[in-house]
């Protein structure tokens, strides 16, 4: 029988295009609008169901993210944390994580990537439900060549996977979000570096490709995918987040929210939560929807 999935939030590297910001903090705890960007990321996961969750971080903002996060039982979950030496590539994670994996299949995600719109749980319980192979997510953009990209044939099947391609083969770009079978550590540890010297996840994905077990979910019009990479594309997210916030009520990236209509944490929980947060318009949030 299959495991349970786990998940990932692959948190390292050193932030370096958004320097002078990312001097003394990790890219993935700087603020969007009212969260630390990681809380986008960990929400999806604790969505897609995943209650054991590690995080890999630099060796320097270890002992940081473990101050955010703690160990994950404020939201009913828990949470691992290592540590990753060198910013290798994505597929790195699923070598550091092999041990806490133990053989189960995951969902990888990155810790900047922040999903939002309707329809993305079902969407994630899908991805979910393939035992079998990799599920990814393709997003149409405007700039592919920064990310890897999809290749279609006429009938719209995925053909080819290129990392960040200067002649891109469409504006489906591939999404910080890996839904993966029990298999990626074992096709990881046969990944060689590419030119740039680093692991890539495309040769992963061209892997499940090659043996025709991938998966693609493509996010449509309705799904906002938000780009945290350079200064004005963070602050373009923060703006999001504030207008959904505002605009609806409604909040974004929250895993309280998450935990408590999951059923994995109390009423009296959430409230204590609240409490902890009661100076803020996130704090009145969590106590309104504790008190229904
Ligand atoms: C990485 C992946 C790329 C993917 C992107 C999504 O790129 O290598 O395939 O499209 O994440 O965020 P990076 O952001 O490390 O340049």
């Amino acid at each position: 029988m299959t495991k349970q999935r786990k998940g990932i939030i692959l948190a390292g590297g050193t932030g370096t295009r958004l320097f002078p910001v990312t001097l003394g903090i990790s890219k993935q705890l700087v603020p969007v609008y009212d969260k630390p960007m990681i809380y986008y990321p960990l929400s999806v996961l604790m969505l897609s169901g995943i209650k054991e969750i590690l995080i890999i971080t630099t060796p320097v903002d270890h002992a940081q993210f473990v101050r955010v996060l703690g160990d994950g039982s404020q939201w009913g979950i828990s949470l691992q944390f290592a540590i990753q030496e060198t910013p290798d590539g994505l597929p790195q994670a699923y070598l550091i994580g092999e041990q806490f994996l133990d053989g189960a299949p995951s969902a990888l995600i990155l810790g900047d990537n922040i999903f939002y719109g309707n329809g993305l749980v079902e969407l994630l319980k899908n991805a979910d439900g393939h035992a079998l192979g990799v599920t990814v997510f393709g997003y149409r953009v405007r700039d592919p060549e920064r990310y890897g990209v999809f290749g279609f044939d006429d009938h719209g099947k995925v053909v080819s996977i290129v990392e960040k391609p200067s002649k891109p083969g469409s504006n489906y770009a591939i999404t910080g979000l890996y839904f993966a079978d029990e298999t990626a550590p074992d096709r990881s540890r046969d990944i060689r570096p590419s030119a740039r010297g680093e692991l890539e996840i495309t040769s992963l994905l061209n892997s499940y490709l090659e043996e025709g077990v991938l998966n693609v979910e493509l996010m449509g019009r309705g799904f906002s995918w938000l780009d945290t990479g350079t200064h004005a594309s963070l602050l373009n997210a923060s703006n999001f987040v504030k207008t959904m916030t505002e605009r609806q009520g409604l909040q974004v990236g929250s895993p309280d929210e998450v935990a408590f209509h999951q059923n994995w944490i109390s009423r009296e929980d959430l409230l204590r939560r609240a409490k902890k947060f009661d100076k803020n318009y996130y704090g009145k949030y969590l106590k309104q929807i504790a008190q229904g």
